[in-house]
């Protein structure tokens, strides 16, 4: 009998989605026996894989599923074939979405750390890159994902030239209690870290912006120990490719926080090195920040490491185990200094001898983790 025992519900998904998936089960199954505890994987449907097979993004046996686990672990949704969809129906990342308002997911957090052997990868000079290391908290059950989405036909003067035309709208909206507890988090975070908070918004245009700011003023001065500051989310974009240094914890609304987060990783040379948690009412949810990547799906040459430090939060936040997580990211900084690459983060010119698929730098992880 092993000291402990998880239930993980896994959600492989669409796209590169179940190779990924595989090499983190991989590592959980490394993990589980150097250090005495049984984690079990239970695969659920979720996305095109799940509308294919039930006509739903997230079957109710899934989210059944997901809510009687310990953790979710997902790995990415969507693929051109369920893009461009009749009119009404659903589209792969309505699974994802449902899931996370289903659990009550409302902080997400996406770390942007720089692992220095990769340094090189990333587009911006090395020396921009010194003592990055960012915490990016995003909304994330709220504001315009989940307003209304509607489009009118046949509406006077829509059409160029005065004409019918169509309309769409999307609605944006923020209540206190959604702003304050997210915010709420951000502040404990950062009162745990560097003590820096900086509140990104666009108040200088929006409403919910302005009470977005308006709450985070007077939330942050419950947290002596927190620095806070305002910046607008253009200015932010502008910032985090210039000085990103000058960050510790950055709080976010929903969409800018999507933004923000893509852009972010291109700090760390690739979207795929980017992990994130989404926590909040129910059972923890786990995934990569990327997406399923169908041009490459099925060549094995997707990069897993971003699923696999997913694994590492789920340790950390869901499980307490924070010497495993520890010992994953240890054996991860060794393989890329070791100079272990796959495609979308080796140089071509000096790393061509050491490109990997996503089984093999998975073998170089694990025989890593071995010799700890
Ligand atoms: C992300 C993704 C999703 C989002 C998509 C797939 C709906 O881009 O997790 O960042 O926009 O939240
Ligand atoms: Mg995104």
């Amino acid at each position: 009998m092993s000291a402990a025992s998880y239930q993980i519900c896994t959600l492989p998904g669409d796209g590169i989605g179940p190779e990924i998936m595989e090499q983190a089960k991989r590592v959980l199954a490394a993990l589980g026996q150097a250090f005495d505890v049984e984690f079990i994987c239970e695969d659920a449907l979720i996305g095109g894989a799940a509308i294919d097979a039930t006509g739903s993004a997230l079957p109710e046996e899934t989210l059944e599923r997901a809510k009687a686990a310990d953790a979710v672990l997902l790995a990415s949704v969507g693929g051109p074939k369920w893009d461009n969809p009749a009119p009404g129906a659903v589209r792969p990342e309505q699974g994802l979405l449902a899931i996370r308002k289903a659990l009550e997911l409302y902080i997400n957090l996406r770390p942007v750390r720089i692992f220095a052997p990769l340094a090189q990868a990333s587009t911006l000079k090395p020396e921009v890159l010194e003592g990055v290391d960012i915490l990016i908290v995003r909304e994330l059950t709220g504001g315009i994902y989940f307003g209304a989405h509607e489009r009118e036909t046949a509406v006077e003067g829509a059409g160029t030239g005065g004409t019918q035309g169509q309309r769409a709208r999307d609605i944006m909206e923020y209540s206190e209690y959604e702003i304050e507890r997210v915010v709420r988090w951000a502040c404990d975070a950062a009162a745990r870290r560097r003590g820096r908070l900086c509140s990104v918004d666009k108040a200088n245009v929006l409403e919910t912006s302005r009470l977005w700011r308006e709450m985070a003023t007077a939330i942050a001065a419950d947290f002596e120990q927190v620095e806070l500051s305002h910046m607008y989310v253009d200015n932010a974009a502008m910032q985090l490719v210039y000085n990103p240094a000058q960050f510790d914890v950055l709080v976010t609304e929903n969409s800018f926080g999507d933004i923000l987060s893509d852009e972010a990783s291109m700090l760390t040379g690739s979207l795929g090195m980017l992990a994130s948690a989404s926590l909040g009412e129910g059972t923890a949810l786990y995934e990569p920040s990327h997406g399923s990547a169908p041009d490459i799906a099925g060549q094995g040459i997707a990069n897993p490491l971003a699923q696999i430090l997913s694994v590492e939060l789920m340790l950390r936040y869901s499980f307490g185990m924070d010497e495993a997580a520890d010992a994953l990211s240890d054996a991860i900084e060794r393989v890329l200094a070791d100079g272990w690459r796959t495609a979308d983060i080796a140089d071509a010119q000096t790393d061509s001898q050491h490109i990997l698929g996503t089984a093999a730098i998975t073998d170089k992880l694990l025989e890593a983790l071995a010799s700890n």
